[in-house]
């Protein structure tokens, strides 16, 4: 096997066409100090010009405190008010804002004995209903601040302050900044700071406006003994790259104190499962000699190399950064710069920044619901109910106190129940409550409701119980609709104490059950019909598209023959009718029948009219090339199907034979996955098997399962991203003539230069979103990784494609006047649109 590891660090330098964000100024800054009174004042503090303002209008709890004046004068001024939290779990802030954008968001805390009793508390911070971090402090007076950077979800923030123990939750100030989105561009959705770290000659910390993203770069305190900073007066252009580098940090740089050593930074992470992205500054900032050069290798842990004969570029800044997610076994790194024989410079870093994945496992609950939650809960002033903070459904543990939520992974949860019985609600029925569209039990029972029960009830199609007894001031008359729907359906309403329930839903079950014979019986006649047809048909082994021809039927159908003198083949043909009778999805190439007259044996599928990806991709169709988007949408639902064969089968199934060739487009282009003649099923206990062969297709084949033979999920994981490069590049997956015959190791190879265009189709004439376009490569990257156990899960990978195909809807919708005939087809899909009864 070849070592795949070429490609593991890559050294990329990042780029790309940036959307501009006004940031000179602070219109794009939220500075909150928490706990400032009263609510309508704000300042300015001296030291940044920031001005800041009360948090009082972004949230509804909380006690305003101040810190012992002793601490006072040495702090800045947003340090010196903060909120406490002593009720209630979990106390969110919450932020209108616009989803997809970029924040860094940076929570400072700071204890400064306010309570008076001197215990230094401790407890978590969440975004949404995700934990980002625990918050420690140091000390009494001292300050400590978390950062992220953080991609919308949606177009509200929620950063919540969670108890853990006994002692109560503060914060200080609370700070949003927007940046462009193309700046840490592999970032995807969260990374927390871990260091921003730079060498001027004094001490002095550096934020807003150097920075005009108000970044916080600190200072080395370390710096002294193996390490010596230098600096320059001299203009250093920060300009090149699009990370906005202050110009007071560009100009100072760090250098070996003696001049033969390398340069080598160690880092510690208490997370042994630590993810990094680190951001890597350079400008030359010395009046190099004609003779003299810069040149040093990069590398970390000892050897893993980053980068090679490296020169930074003379007084302008160079940011490089590592495509593929760096991590180690002990969740210790160091990094290493060394000069090669021909420098006569020593190394020289001037900044850098190192990031943490934040994992975001949670969803929120869907946006329409959750701002129709937040508009109930203003409108009936239930504003002091303790639990109602922060997302209504996520996480599960502190969910709104009468809510029920459906919980399905890769779904954003759905509000089931609202139960507000004695509540004291006044005024009408909301029209907020129809937006609850999965509802099922509506009880606002015993409180002071009045006006009429609105129409709207009888639209929510969920609804089967609706508890409206006990509001003596309500007009019990019920609307036409409601009345015409009650009699339809198994809806139940309860006006006074005893319940009256109206028919039960006996015709639905009805239609349910003939609809279910009509089709058996069709799939029977087809059955017979190909039987009887099928039978002189000898030989192939392979999916072969057929025309069925009968006297008075015409079917087009799918048809697999095998001849039964391949024992291998019998055994292939008999797992795949097993498992495709017992799975269906609408991403997997469905079953029709299947055939065995002794003889001959064929599996009758679902007719697939536009062939499968590997003939599109080549062009064999005769069809214009595939376009980026229906590559993104061919890639997420393959990904759906595969999904599904992982996550929802019991036991989960592994495909094997995840390759361009066994994903089969029908005729509105929509992707199945096909061929499961390899597919295995294991138990659910252990979390995976060794198998007795090795099985699969060269090229596809996970290199650890070859070398193992230990089969799980990832293996599959691993030929998706195989598949996602080639859907990405159009190139062979091994090709002896390229410099680097396997595909992933051409990606990893090409990469090196940092521009994607070298590796995108170049048929696509760079009609695609150059971010998702990273993301996608990124997320194949991380698929095919060499170590199966830091391949992401299909549920993940479904979840990133989905947002590039979004991406891709936008910019598309974007540029819509270009195109307005539409010659590509927008078939949005979404977990949440598998066929009902398929999960
Ligand atoms: C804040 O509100 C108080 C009382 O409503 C008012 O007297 C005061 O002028 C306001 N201050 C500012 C800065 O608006
Ligand atoms: C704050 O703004 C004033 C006026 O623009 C300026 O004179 C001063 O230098 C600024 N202070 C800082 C710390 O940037
Ligand atoms: C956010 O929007 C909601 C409704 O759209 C509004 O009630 C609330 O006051 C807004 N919050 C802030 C902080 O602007
Ligand atoms: C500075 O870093 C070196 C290792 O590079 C370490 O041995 C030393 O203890 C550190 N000094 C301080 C003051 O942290
Ligand atoms: C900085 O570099 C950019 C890109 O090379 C260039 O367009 C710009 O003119 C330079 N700025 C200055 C002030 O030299
Ligand atoms: C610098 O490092 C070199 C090579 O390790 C060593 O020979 C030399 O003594 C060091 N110089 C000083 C001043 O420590
Ligand atoms: C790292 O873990 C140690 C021991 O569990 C703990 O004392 C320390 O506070 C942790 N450090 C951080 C930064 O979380
Ligand atoms: C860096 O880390 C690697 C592996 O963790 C270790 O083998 C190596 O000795 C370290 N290098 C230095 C200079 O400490
Ligand atoms: C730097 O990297 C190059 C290419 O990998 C290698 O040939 C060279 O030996 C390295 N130099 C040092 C000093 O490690
Ligand atoms: C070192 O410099 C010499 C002369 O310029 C050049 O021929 C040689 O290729 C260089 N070596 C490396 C490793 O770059
Ligand atoms: C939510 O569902 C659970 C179990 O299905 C039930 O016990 C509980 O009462 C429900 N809560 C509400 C508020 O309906
Ligand atoms: C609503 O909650 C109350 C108690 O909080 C419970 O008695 C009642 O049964 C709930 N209603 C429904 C429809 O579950």
């Amino acid at each position: 096997m070849r070592s795949f590891h070429a490609f593991l660090l890559l050294l990329i330098t990042s780029y790309g066409v940036f959307e501009s964000v006004p940031a000179q100024d602070q219109s794009e800054f939220i500075s909150l100090a928490c706990g400032l009174v009263p609510t309508n004042e704000t300042f300015t503090e001296r030291t940044t010009n920031i001005t800041y303002k009360s948090d009082a209008s972004y949230i509804d709890n909380g006690f305003v405190g101040s810190i012992n004046d002793v601490y006072k004068s040495t702090l800045q001024q947003q340090a010196w008010n903060l909120r406490s939290f002593p009720e209630g779990e979990r106390n969110c802030y919450n932020f209108n804002l616009t989803a997809d954008r970029k924040y860094l968001i940076r929570g400072t805390f700071l204890y400064g004995n306010y309570d008076g009793r001197s215990q230094l508390p401790s407890f978590d911070l969440h975004i949404g209903p995700n934990k980002w971090t625990p918050v420690k402090l140091g000390g009494v007076a001292t300050l400590s601040f978390h950062e992220m950077i953080h991609v919308l979800t949606q177009d509200r923030l929620q950063v919540c302050l969670v108890k853990t123990g006994e002692t109560t939750p503060f914060i200080s100030s609370l700070e949003l900044r927007r940046l462009p989105r193309g700046m840490y561009p592999q970032s995807g959705r969260s990374l927390i700071l871990f260091g921003r770290i730079y060498y001027p000659p004094t001490l002095l910390a550096v934020r807003y406006d150097e920075d005009i993203h108000d970044r916080v770069w600190v200072p080395d305190f370390n710096s002294t003994d193996q390490r010596r900073s230098i600096s320059t007066d001299l203009f250093v252009n920060t300009s090149t790259y699009s990370y906005d580098v202050p110009q007071v940090v560009a100009k100072s740089a760090c250098v070996p104190a003696n001049d033969s050593q390398p340069l080598t930074f160690y880092l510690k992470f208490n997370d042994t499962n630590a993810l990094l992205y680190v951001y890597m500054h350079f400008a030359e900032i010395q009046n190099l000699e004609a003779d003299e050069i810069r040149e040093f290798n990069i590398s970390y842990n000892g050897g893993q190399r980053f980068m090679s004969n490296f020169r930074p570029p003379k007084f302008s800044i160079k940011t490089l950064s590592n495509p593929q997610l760096v991590s180690s076994l002990d969740g210790n790194f160091n990094l290493t710069f060394k000069r090669t024989r021909n420098s006569t410079r020593p190394p020289l870093i001037n900044a850098f920044e190192v990031y943490q994945v934040l994992k975001l496992p949670l969803l929120d609950t869907d946006q329409d619901e959750a701002s129709a939650m937040v508009n109930i809960k203003t409108s009936y002033e239930l504003n002091k109910k303790i639990s109602w903070q922060g997302d209504p459904c996520a996480p599960e543990l502190y969910r709104w106190e009468g809510l029920n939520c459906s919980y399905i992974d890769s779904e954003s949860p759905r509000i089931l129940t609202l139960n507000l019985t004695e509540n004291q609600l006044t005024g009408t029925i909301t029209p907020e409550i129809s937006k609850l569209t999965q509802l099922i039990e509506l009880d606002l029972s015993n409180n002071d409701l009045s006006g009429d029960i609105p129409d709207f009830l009888a639209d929510m199609k969920s609804l089967k119980l609706i508890k409206l007894n006990g509001n003596p001031n309500l007009n019990t008359i019920i609307p036409e609709s409601l009345q015409r729907r009650l009699k339809r359906n198994s809806l139940t309403l309860i006006l006074r104490e005893t319940p009256r329930k109206e028919n039960e839903k006996v015709p639905v079950v009805a239609i349910a059950v003939s609809v279910a014979v009509v089709l058996t019986l069709t799939l029977i006649v087809i059955f017979f019909v190909v039987r009887r047809k099928k039978r002189k048909i000898k030989n192939g082994t392979r999916s072969s598209n057929q025309t069925i021809i009968t006297k008075d039927l015409r079917i087009t159908t799918a048809v697999k023959m095998l001849s039964r003198s391949s024992a291998q083949g019998y055994k292939e043909f008999k797992a795949e009718v097993e498992l495709l009778s017992r799975v269906h999805h609408r991403h997997l190439v469905g079953l029709v029948g299947y055939c065995n007259d002794g003889e001959n044996l064929a599996l009758i599928y679902e007719y697939m009219a536009n062939g499968d990806l590997k003939e599109n991709m080549s062009g064999k169709c005769g069809g214009n090339i595939l376009s980026w988007e229906s590559r993104m949408q061919v890639a997420v639902e393959a990904a759906q199907g595969l999904e599904y064969l992982h996550n929802g089968c019991e036991p989960p199934m592994v495909h094997r034979d995840v390759k361009t060739s066994n994903i089969l487009l029908n005729e509105r282009s929509q992707a199945k996955l096909a061929d499961f003649g390899l597919s295995r099923s294991f138990a659910i206990d252990g979390q995976g098997h060794v198998s007795t062969a090795v099985a699969g297709t060269p090229g596809y084949l996970d290199p650890e399962y070859y070398r193992t033979n230990w089969l799980s999920e990832t293996s599959d994981v691993y030929s998706f991203g195989v598949v996602l490069l080639e859907i990405i590049t159009n190139q062979p997956v091994i090709d002896k003539n390229r410099e680097e015959p396997h595909i992933t190791e051409w990606v990893g190879f090409k990469l090196t230069n940092g521009d994607i265009r070298s590796i995108v189709d170049p048929e696509l004439k760079d009609d695609y979103d150059t971010n998702g376009a990273w993301k996608v490569v990124e997320l194949a990257l991380a698929c095919v990784n060499p170590s199966s156990n830091r391949r992401p899960t299909m549920a993940h990978v479904v979840t990133e494609l989905n947002e590039c195909v979004a991406l891709e809807v936008a910019r598309r919708q974007g540029s819509e006047k270009m195109n307005s005939l539409g010659s590509f087809k927008i078939s949005l899909s979404s977990a949440s649109d598998f066929a009902p009864g398929a999960r």
